[in-house]
């Protein structure tokens, strides 16, 4: 039985890069089958639901997931529960997605794209380990009026202590498959569900001597990460403050579009996506960076489907293709969507 891989193209950039990442999932020539669904926007327009049921079904039933990105301005005035990024946040909810991996890495030769000096850029090997089924994301929310007749908004920030131990697990393991280094990143000095998440992040620690933890205000962090990045392995932090680190991170290593992720339920199954998003400046243009999504298929093969010699070598291949000159846009070329997938499948050979 060949591997079912879900592809959930999306919208605006997210049909052109998952297109390109399967044509380098098919250059391996592995034993995959492929099923697309719609999602977000274009779901919401041929459906009337961004994550329609046969969508989320096909996502249950396959081996793992390869999205693009969602997200649409013409979408913006929706309900908050029909706008295109609800997709994204029920997939992950309802598939229990907990553990989002978000490795930065500056790969040889984009050392000028990093938006840091070059010696510092090129330093960058870390992993963004984010939470991604709590915090304020998924805490109470609601609009209203206050007694005065002001216009209210609230968001709850919440963690139990569980959620945060499992993901302070995957913290240390994987930095245990690294340079042994986890930095928990919070804001404990003001939030009490920061010194919660410290707590516990601590009692965890006591079964991973080998792991070398320290803790930093997330402010800080964001300082931290532009001054000397090196000096991070492992991060683990919230949803909030990882999904705003990562894009952060992503500059410091060349650009948005080279930083692949992958959402996982701790049992085998992911999600696997470019950490940016639908892009709908550069949208149906060929100007989008493949490579965060070619690197997240690389991600999936490791992750979901134990095809690491797989992802190894598509990943080698990005290098190599980074390494020979291969630019988009992005990164200061002038190579199209394709042409950049095309260096990459050269590579492969
Ligand atoms: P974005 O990541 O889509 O774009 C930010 C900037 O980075 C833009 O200038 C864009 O052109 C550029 N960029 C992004 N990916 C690129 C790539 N592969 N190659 C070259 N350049 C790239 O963020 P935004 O503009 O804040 O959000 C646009 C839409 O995407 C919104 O609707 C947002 O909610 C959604 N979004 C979705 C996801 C997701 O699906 N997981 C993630 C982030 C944002
Ligand atoms: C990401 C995105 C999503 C997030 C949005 C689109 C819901 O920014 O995957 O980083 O905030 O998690
Ligand atoms: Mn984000």
């Amino acid at each position: 039985m060949p591997h079912l891989i879900a592809i959930l193209p999306g919208d605006g950039i997210g049909p052109e890069v998952t297109a390109e990442a399967r044509r380098v999932l098919d250059a391996l020539a592995l034993d995959l089958a492929f099923e697309e669904a719609p999602v977000g926007g274009a779901a919401y327009d041929a459906a009337g639901h961004p994550l329609p049921d046969a969508t989320l079904d096909l996502a249950r039933r396959a081996d793992a997931i390869l999205f693009g990105a969602v997200g649409d301005p013409r979408h913006d005035g929706l309900a908050r529960e029909l706008r295109p990024e609800q997709a994204i946040l029920g997939l992950r909810k309802q598939l229990g997605l907990f553990a989002n991996l978000r490795p930065a890495r500056l790969f040889a030769g984009l050392e000028d794209a990093s938006a840091l000096k070059p010696h510092i850029a090129a330093a960058i090997d870390m992993v963004i380990v984010r939470e991604l089924t709590g915090d304020v994301y998924f805490g109470l929310k609601s609009r209203g009026t206050t007694a005065d007749g002001l216009r209210e908004g609230r968001d709850l920030m919440r963690y139990d202590e569980a959620e945060v131990a499992r993901i302070a697990r995957v913290g240390f393991e994987t930095a245990r498959t690294r340079r042994h280094r986890l930095c928990s990143v919070d804001k404990a000095n003001v939030l009490d569900t920061s010194q919660l998440w410290r707590d516990v992040v601590i009692e965890v620690a006591a079964d991973y001597p080998d792991v070398a933890l320290s803790h930093m205000y997330v402010d800080n962090a964001a300082m931290q990460m532009v001054r000397d990045p090196g000096q991070f392995d492992v991060i683990v932090t919230g949803n909030l403050f990882g999904d705003i680190l990562s894009d952060q991170a992503s500059m410091c290593a060349g650009s948005i579009g080279m930083l692949p992720s992958a959402a996982l339920d701790g049992q085998g199954k992911g999600l696997y996506e470019p950490i940016h998003g639908s892009a709908p400046d550069i949208a149906g243009q060929g100007r989008a960076n493949p490579c965060a999504t070619i690197l997240s298929a690389a991600m999936l093969l490791r992750h979901s489907l134990g095809l690491s010699d797989a992802a190894d070598r598509i990943e080698v291949a990005v290098a190599a293709a980074i390494a020979g000159g291969a630019r988009t846009p992005d990164l200061g070329g002038t190579l199209s969507t394709r042409e950049m997938a095309d260096r990459v499948i050269e590579a492969l050979a």
